[in-house]
């Protein structure tokens, strides 16, 4: 941490060096939470957040913005290197923002949108009522079968076909499978659809190949930056060049993409940050970031394995990806009790609704864990075995002290071999 703000605001300082201690002495197991380089960092951390650049490269609305233009333009192309995709947007705030964008660019209020439903998996931007989304578009939601906990094709296919969306939208925040992103192209043309994807959680995954792309299927494609993709809070929006539905437009769809993010969503746009995704996009094209994604993914299935050895159920009875969803309703904690306990030997996660939960999503039956973080830190396999184990015991005995004293121990040793932002505290 600088002197600088040591002298100033020993407060802040504090409790910065404080959060450093934390993430560096806890277990960070939240599916949506990761842990950027130290490029990242100073990239976010840099003076470009004193700049004002509204409009795009090359088509500002102030002067002075000859650095930020090769920047943005870095982040860009590197991004639709990243994905090959045609178009990016690298603007948007954060994943709600760039959901705002999309649904403007490809559809007007009050038009349907058909969206996984979140208390089945989806995203609060995906029609909630109390979210923007739903508010200001007709949602048609879907699920996942009570049996498997899978997405059922077919239902999805005679939902659109009655309801005629004009989005049809994949993507989730707590499903741990594959989507099949030929089967929802497929519907999306049947019923004049677009197709957009929201990645935000599995796109480190397509970065690396170790997840099935969207790219080849969807018009749209929505993501935050900083989940299994490891750069800076933020977002990006991805598309075709050309509208499908709409080819003789007065604009194309990735004019309308930009169009809808500034000037219809956001003003200035975050330079610092988007400095921090063209450095994170770099990061992801790397061959090593390629053997990451599929090692949070053999991870993820390491803890799933010994999750359920330890007695412990998970939605859908695994995980194809970053996540595994526990139903924990067999155990003696509800998922709000578990989040807090668990949070109390150091070990961080969140609570959420499980597919026709009974339970409230203040308190639901769920607990959603991911490994895309503690993969950053080089955790092994074994590692996350262990730590599966470390969870179940906890969950199965919340209020014996001996056993979360045990924890909290193996917690602290854990992490101790993993180092994370070696002599931060130190910097002057
Ligand atoms: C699938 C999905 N979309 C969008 C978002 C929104 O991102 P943000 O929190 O940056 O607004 C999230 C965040 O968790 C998400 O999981």
């Amino acid at each position: 941490m600088s002197s600088h703000l040591k002298q100033f605001d020993p407060e802040v300082a504090e409790q910065i060096e404080n959060e450093v201690r934390r993430q560096r002495e806890g277990l960070e197991m939240i599916a949506s939470e990761n842990l950027v380089s130290r490029s990242v960092l100073e990239a976010v951390g840099s003076p470009l957040t004193n700049k004002y650049s509204e409009g795009y490269p090359g088509k500002r609305y102030y002067g002075g913005n000859e650095c930020i233009d090769i920047i943005e333009n870095l982040a860009r192309d590197r991004g639709c290197e990243l994905f090959g995709a045609e178009h990016a947007n690298v603007q948007p705030h954060a994943g709600s923002q760039a959901n705002m964008a999309a649904y403007f660019a490809l559809a007007e209020p009050g038009d349907k949108i058909m969206a996984m439903d979140l208390a089945m998996g989806g995203h609060l931007t995906h029609g909630s009522p109390v979210n923007f989304s739903g508010k200001l578009f007709t949602i048609i939601p879907y699920g996942v079968r009570r049996d498997t906990h899978l997405i059922d094709m077919d239902e999805v296919r005679s939902i659109a076909l009655k309801e005629k969306p004009k989005i049809l939208l994949a993507g989730y925040t707590a499903y741990s499978r594959i989507l099949d992103f030929a089967a929802f192209k497929k519907i999306a043309d049947d019923v004049g659809a677009y197709l957009m994807v929201d990645m935000a959680h599995f796109a480190g995954l397509v970065a690396g190949h170790a997840y099935p792309s969207p790219f080849p299927y969807a018009d749209v494609v929505t993501t935050t930056t900083h989940k299994t993709l490891r750069g800076p809070r933020g977002a990006a929006i991805f598309s075709k060049t050309e509208d499908r539905l709409d080819p003789d437009g007065k604009k194309n769809l990735a004019q309308k993409i930009d169009f809808a993010v500034f000037p219809f969503m956001q003003g200035g746009p975050l330079d610092h940050v988007i400095a921090g995704k063209a450095v994170a996009f770099k990061e992801a094209l790397q061959p090593a970031f390629s053997t990451y994604a599929h090692q949070i993914i053999k991870n993820a299935k390491a803890l799933a394995e010994s999750l359920i050895n330890n007695g412990i159920d998970l939605v859908s009875g695994g995980t194809d990806n970053h996540l595994v969803l526990l139903d924990i309703t067999k155990t003696n904690v509800s998922g709000k009790e578990a989040e807090t306990v668990l949070d109390s030997v150091g070990i961080y996660t969140n609570k959420n609704m499980i597919p026709y939960d009974p339970r409230k999503p203040m308190d639901p039956s769920g607990l959603r864990i991911g490994t895309a973080a503690l993969t950053t830190r080089n955790f092994s396999e074994d590692e996350l075995a262990q730590i599966g184990e470390m969870i179940a015991h906890v969950l199965h005995n919340p209020n014996q002290k001996d056993v979360l004293q045990g924890v909290r121990q193996r917690v602290a040793d854990v992490t101790s071999a993993h180092p994370l932002y070696e002599g931060w505290a130190s910097i002057q």
